[in-house]
């Protein structure tokens, strides 16, 4: 059964370690999640962004999909089908769907009408019993034609959003999504310790989790951070497991073109890379 991320998060709060959200794209990626966390003990939210859902067909495949799998599974670990980056639009269509969680990423608009929709969701989700996600400041990089610009958030603004009734809160501090270039100056610490002291309580999300060093994720779990997003490095320990295959020819030894062959390897990496980013978040026998 679906959870909320409530419950996790807060645990994982108390607990200082971080629950980790890794974004799903198809069957195979869902697979290799829900059966890492199962094999781990360890809570785990999927992330849907907008794109993926649309590439699924729609957020009723993934919810139906991820619900039917838990159970043929036999996943017995908190889950949490979670909405990623979701427009006001999305919000309900997921709500509709099934989601246990959303996140309204409201962080374009003025502050004003990021506060007054964010209220609104807040409203739906808890009467329905899920969680919801809230972001102040943008995330940098690009996310399915999403581009922000990677601010430090105004922990006043952050305030302002949390004292909503969000589950959880998503401030920008100099994180980016995909690639760290070359240049980047690395998390604010500073921003997070003033958002953390005007938020109190409230557990924190990281996004753009992939190439974070891991003494800054591990500062950055001691400040607050309770979510840690994680997308680019599961989508790159797939092409590369599934490249090594192919140039090795194994796609045209036997039946190695069977769909169920050709992406077993993908498969594998990306199971490795959700148990690599657990051992470090600390979410490990937590479930
Ligand atoms: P990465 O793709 O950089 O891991 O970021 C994922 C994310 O933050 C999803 O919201």
């Amino acid at each position: 059964m679906l959870v909320s991320a409530k419950e996790m998060l807060e645990k994982a709060r108390d607990g200082k370690y971080a629950v980790g959200q890794f974004n799903i794209n198809n069957l195979e990626w869902t697979k290799a999640v829900l059966l890492t966390a199962e094999e781990l003990r360890s809570p785990v939210i999927l992330g849907v962004s907008e794109g993926a859902g649309k590439y699924m067909t729609g957020f009723k495949t993934v919810a139906a999909m991820v619900k039917a799998m838990m159970e043929e599974l036999k996943i017995t670990v908190p889950v949490a089908l979670h909405l990623d980056h979701g427009t006001y639009d999305g919000c309900y269509k997921c709500i509709e769907a099934g989601f246990s969680s959303i996140m309204f990423d409201g962080s374009h608009y003025p502050i004003a009408e990021n506060v007054e929709k964010t209220k609104e969701l807040v409203a739906v989700c808890r009467e329905k019993g899920m969680s919801i996600e809230a972001e102040v400041g943008s995330i940098g990089g690009e996310e399915d034609g999403v581009v922000g610009a990677g601010e430090c958030a105004d922990p006043n603004e952050c305030k302002q959003i949390a004292d909503l009734g969000v589950t959880m809160l998503a401030a920008g501090i100099g994180n980016i999504h995909g690639k760290y270039p070359e240049n980047w100056a690395g998390l604010s610490f500073e921003t997070l310790a003033a958002v953390k002291e005007k938020v109190g309580d409230m557990p924190l999300v990281l996004h753009g989790g992939t190439g974070i060093p891991e003494d800054q994720i591990k500062k950055a779990i001691s400040l607050g951070v309770a979510k840690i997003n994680v997308n680019t490095e599961c989508q790159i320990s797939f092409a590369e497991a599934t490249r090594a295959y192919i140039e090795a020819g194994k796609d045209q030894q036997g039946k190695g073109y069977d769909p169920r062959k050709l992406l077993l390897p993908g498969t594998e990496a990306i199971k490795a890379t959700v148990k690599e980013k657990m051992e470090l978040f600390g979410s490990i026998g937590k479930a």
